[in-house]
């Protein structure tokens, strides 16, 4: 069943959207080479701490860090750990943030200092994707015109969508109904209506859209090691489309 939210119910979306977005430019600023992934995930910890979030990760199917960050190769799910940024490297950062018993969820890439020039557009692939999806997220069409908006458009640049992890409903838990993949024809799916929460969620890979996890169980890499982005807003369906909640 995919849940349609109050007006009321959005706007405590929205204060989660906030501190989701806060966090992630906050993070986006102090990432710097030398640094390891876990100072980031502290610092992220503390802030939404201090503006009266929870870390909505934490815990989550025994998810043992407070966000995701996915250096490279490795596509979402990274664990945060002594791992130290180089120059060059590109970061993707996920959060989830609860507040008042509701969720928020996104995610950026970014680069470490100066990147190549393939890199920079693999990012700028991945976002603009999202951005297109979220323009087909509009009522009267359906879940999956998302999805294939997405992939004509990350496929047309010459990279692949990542198949194994799809977008999401959001709101009372982090994962609700309807799944949103990044492929697929168009045309179906539940219809949108107004009042749906959705978590948008390209994933982006450089080579084969093929992914596989490591040991520690959460980490998805590329299965050819090459760059991977993603990108990630909670929005809800209005009347005349979607409104971002975390963020702009
Ligand atoms: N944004 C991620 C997703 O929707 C959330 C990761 S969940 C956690 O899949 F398990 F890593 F916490
Ligand atoms: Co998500």
């Amino acid at each position: 069943m995919i849940v349609l939210r109050s007006d009321e119910e959005i706007a405590t979306i929205r204060k989660a959207g906030e501190i989701t977005a806060l966090v992630l430019e906050k993070l986006k600023k102090c990432a710097k080479a030398g640094m390891q992934t876990k100072e980031l995930d502290a610092i992220a910890r503390d802030e939404i701490l201090k503006k009266n979030g929870y870390p909505a990760f934490k815990g989550y199917r025994g998810y043992p860090a407070n966000i995701c960050t996915s250096v490279n190769d490795v596509v979402v799910h990274g664990i945060p750990s002594e791992r130290k940024l180089r120059e060059g490297d590109i970061l993707s950062v996920d959060i989830g943030v609860k507040f008042r018993d509701y969720f928020a969820d996104a995610a950026i890439t970014f680069g470490i200092g100066k990147i190549s020039p393939a890199a920079k557009k693999l990012i700028e692939v991945t976002e603009k994707a999202l951005y297109i999806g979220i323009e087909n997220a509009l009522p009267g069409k359906r879940i999956s015109d998302i999805s294939c908006s997405v992939q004509e458009f990350v496929e047309s640049n010459g990279f692949s969508v990542v198949k194994a992890f799809v977008g999401h409903g959001i709101g009372t838990r982090i994962h609700e109904e309807p799944e949103i993949p990044n492929f697929g024809p168009p045309g179906v799916g539940p219809r949108l209506e107004r009042g749906m929460v959705l978590a948008i969620e390209p994933m982006v890979n450089a080579g084969t859209h093929e992914v596989e996890i490591l040991e520690d169980g959460w980490a998805a890499v590329t299965k050819d090691g090459k760059l991977s982005a993603h990108f990630e807003h909670t929005v809800a369906v209005g009347k005349d489309g979607a409104e971002i909640l975390t963020g702009k």
